[in-house]
């Protein structure tokens, strides 16, 4: 795991992050910026080991993207859990290129030449491009997020739910739900979405979603000194609201 200060470093990024629709051409990544992505991209914390999971970057115009000036393509093996996984490993790139004034945007829209690679299967991707801070968000209270009612519910003294809610999700349709009670957070995905997005693909989609927003529970979490221990659940449930993870909460004594 990254220390701390990489953790809430990470934290405060949640609030400056933005999806970046427009770029500007004048701007470009140099070679040490390229170099620092690859080096971060190799340092990401999988949500589950032994899923193999390869990205590239390569020049926009290669995929469907108008925006951005580069595509990073991210391919996973097809393993229990992997749609999660890669939300979860690459919305830690996400933040962190916001610490770098890189602008990002989740991308499920764009399509690529090639669906497998290394036998792997295409799973979404990135645009990238170099950002001016001053594009970056200014005020997090002002983007558009559901009431945090709606999406915690039980105990609410942890007071993260004002927060954890500005996860990126697709379509913005914030698919998580939390329950909290007796220092236990359960996650669940509800399926009553309503969306543009072609229902088939909410599954698919939401359950990236749903990665992202455990590891911006975590930061969130050790931003307020909880150590957690973490249960995936068996996503096989025939529900509106679909089990994904478990956490037990401990809170850290500070000496
Ligand atoms: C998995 C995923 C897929 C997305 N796909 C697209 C997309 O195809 N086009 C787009 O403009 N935005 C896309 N987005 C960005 C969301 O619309 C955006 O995260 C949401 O509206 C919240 O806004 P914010 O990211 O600026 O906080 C996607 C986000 C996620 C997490």
């Amino acid at each position: 795991m990254e220390d701390d200060y990489d953790l809430e470093q990470l934290y405060n990024m949640i609030f400056k992050r933005k999806s970046f629709r427009r770029f500007d051409d004048s701007l470009t990544l140099s070679e040490e910026e390229l170099k620092a992505i690859r080096k971060k991209i190799k340092s990401l914390i999988p949500l589950v080991n032994n899923i193999e999971v390869r990205c590239k970057a390569v020049p926009r115009e290669k995929t469907t993207s108008k925006r951005g000036e580069y595509c990073l393509l991210i391919y996973s093996e097809e393993k229990d859990h992997y749609l999660l996984n890669i939300g979860y490993m690459f919305e830690q790139l996400d933040l962190y290129l916001a610490s770098k004034n890189i602008g990002v945007c989740w991308y499920g829209m764009g399509k690529v030449k090639e669906p497998q690679y290394n036998n792997l299967k295409y799973v979404i991707m990135m645009a990238l491009g170099k950002a001016k801070e001053i594009e970056f968000r200014k005020d997090y209270r002002k983007s558009k997020r559901k009431e945090t009612s709606l999406i915690w519910k039980g105990d609410l003294s942890l007071e993260i739910g004002d927060f954890v809610k500005y996860a990126p999700s697709a379509c913005n349709t914030q698919p998580w739900r939390v329950l909290c009670e007796n220092n236990t957070l359960k996650i669940y995905r509800t399926t009553q979405i309503k969306s543009i997005m072609p229902k088939e693909k909410v599954p698919f989609y939401n359950s990236i979603d749903m990665g992202i927003f455990l590891f911006i529970l975590e930061l969130a979490l050790s931003h307020n000194n909880f150590s957690f221990q973490r249960i995936l659940s068996l996503e096989n449930v025939d529900s509106n609201l679909i089990p994904i993870a478990t956490y037990l909460l401990e809170k850290r004594r500070i000496s």
